[in-house]
């Protein structure tokens, strides 16, 4: 996709962070925005802010951990706009501590949200997209955590890695039948947005029964001190715009994780045991967000 003028584009995670970014840097293009979050709220003051800049903004109050929700998502789009161009599968939580004495509930929420949020896009929205038979992007929000297995972020490096694993799929699958589809894969470093908040959107059913662990503290301490530092949001939607425009599959970090990101590789190639490699910016307990 080249021009977004009039193109319609999905966000989800949309009230907050890069979400937001994505939804505003779409919108400065000129493009038909649906807006998709779990926090009502959020989701509607953005969506007042886009449609006072002129932006045209359909709403809707979404929890992508459900299939059925995301349906409703794609129906309402389809029902609104007629068609779907870009998808940007972005929603995502955060939960860390020491693998083993993380609780399953950290486990489900992340995996919940993070990964199936990401399944049930792909699942609705690729077959929409392959519908239509024009030029269409999708953009599935991992991390650098899904090249990096740094210690203390288990769960939300595994969901990273799943979603990677899911791109790079889709893209062989899409590729392979000549699809007019796109995929990308958004993998940044660290970003000042409203991650460690996320314990607020947290279903109540998935609701922490114990205090949380010391490396439960340690990690939270450190996606707060990472993201404080962070890059602008809207440094990434416009890595987005760029890579979507130029049909890139892989939107990475720019800064030291890169490194990181080879010497994980090569501790792969090479048969060495993990290497704990972190940028030497990003300080010993800093974990790729
Ligand atoms: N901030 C970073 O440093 C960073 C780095 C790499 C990757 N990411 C990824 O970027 C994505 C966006 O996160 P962010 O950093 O902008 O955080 P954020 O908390 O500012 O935004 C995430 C948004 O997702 C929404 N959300 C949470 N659960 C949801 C659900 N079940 N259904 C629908 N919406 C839900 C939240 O309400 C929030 O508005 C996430 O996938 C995150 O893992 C962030």
């Amino acid at each position: 996709v080249k021009d977004f003028n009039e193109k319609v584009v999905v966000v989800t995670g949309a009230a907050s962070g890069i979400g937001r970014a994505l939804a505003g840097a779409f919108a400065a293009r000129g493009a038909r925005l649906v807006l998709a979050d779990v926090h009502d709220e959020a989701l509607e003051r953005a969506a007042t802010e886009l449609r006072e800049g002129g932006a045209e903004v359909l709403a809707v109050r979404t929890d992508v951990a459900r299939q059925d929700e995301v349906d409703a998502l794609a129906e309402a789009a389809l029902e609104t706009y007629g068609a779907v161009h870009v998808v940007c599968n972005n929603a995502g939580v955060f939960a860390g501590g020491q693998s083993w004495e993380m609780p399953l509930e950290d486990y489900r929420w992340v995996l919940d949200v993070n990964v199936w949020g990401v399944i049930h896009g792909v699942r609705t929205f690729v077959p929409v997209l392959l519908a239509q038979d024009c030029d269409t992007h999708i953009v599935n929000t991992a991390s650098m955590a899904a090249v990096i297995s740094a210690p203390l972020v288990a769960a939300y490096n595994m969901s990273k890695h799943a979603v990677l694993a899911l791109s790079e799929s889709l893209y062989h699958e899409l590729t392979m039948q000549g699809a007019r589809v796109g995929v990308s894969t958004l993998c940044p470093e660290a970003i000042a947005t409203g991650l460690a908040g996320c314990e607020s959107h947290r279903p109540a059913a998935l609701a922490r029964q114990a205090p949380p662990s010391a490396g439960a503290e340690l990690a939270d301490a450190a996606l707060r001190d990472a993201l404080t530092d962070g890059l602008d949001p809207a440094v990434i939607a416009e890595r987005v715009i760029a890579a979507i425009e130029d049909n890139r599959f892989y939107i990475l970090s720019e800064d030291g994780w890169r490194e990181s990101c080879n010497v994980r590789l090569d501790d792969i190639r090479l048969g060495r045991n993990p290497t704990f490699s972190v940028p030497a910016d990003a300080g010993g307990t800093k974990a790729a967000s």
